[in-house]
């Protein structure tokens, strides 16, 4: 399938069986975190895989992931990441959100779903996790097997703003 093929069959499922993800899947899933760039390839990130229920119990307790057996905690590390020295904006949640979304594409493309979840308390996964204080929650990424119909891939054209409201050409 092609890359727009993926990107438009992908959609946030909010609904998931209890079926758990396979080792080799989550295991691409991850090799898809690994070969995302990032700022000066300064890779500012770190990512905590949570499927024991234990782990999940502690997700619950800051956000919904509306019962998918795995979790991805995606951290910023802000002690590495890059900063551009004109107006000291830092990268670490441009790269966390990179890795986030070659996840999800690649979720889309084993056949499993996901949703991207910004909406948590992430003082309760930092305290839960252990966080050390340089690492920040970015994203949480929810995925498993959907238990949702699937969206239309054509959709976009109704729920998207239309690309001529999106681009604009050599000036705004
Ligand atoms: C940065 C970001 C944060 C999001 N946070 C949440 C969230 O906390 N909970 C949730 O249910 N969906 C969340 N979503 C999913 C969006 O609501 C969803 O992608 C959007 O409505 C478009 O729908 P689609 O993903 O089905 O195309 C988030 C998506 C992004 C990109």
């Amino acid at each position: 399938m092609n890359f727009l093929n993926i990107a438009k069959r992908r959609f946030s499922v909010r609904s998931y069986t209890e079926q758990a993800v396979e080792k080799e899947k989550l295991d691409k899933i991850l090799e898809a975190a690994h070969v995302a760039p990032t700022a000066a390839n300064l890779q500012p990130v770190h990512l905590i895989v949570v499927q024991s229920e234990e782990g999940l119990a502690k997700i619950d307790k800051a956000a919904n992931i509306y019962g998918a057996p795995l979790a991805i905690i995606v951290c910023a590390d802000h002690g590495k990441a890059w900063v551009r020295p004109f107006d000291k904006k830092q990268t670490g949640d441009i790269d966390s959100s990179i890795l986030t979304d070659y996840m999800m594409l690649q979720a889309t493309e084993l056949g499993l779903g996901s949703v991207w979840i910004c909406y948590f308390k992430p003082d309760v996964i930092s305290r839960e996790f252990n966080l050390p204080e340089n690492l920040e929650p970015v994203n949480i990424l929810a995925v498993g097997y959907s238990n949702e119909e699937a969206a239309d891939p054509e959709r976009h054209s109704r729920m998207r703003i239309p690309i001529s409201q999106l681009v604009s050409y050599e000036s705004l």
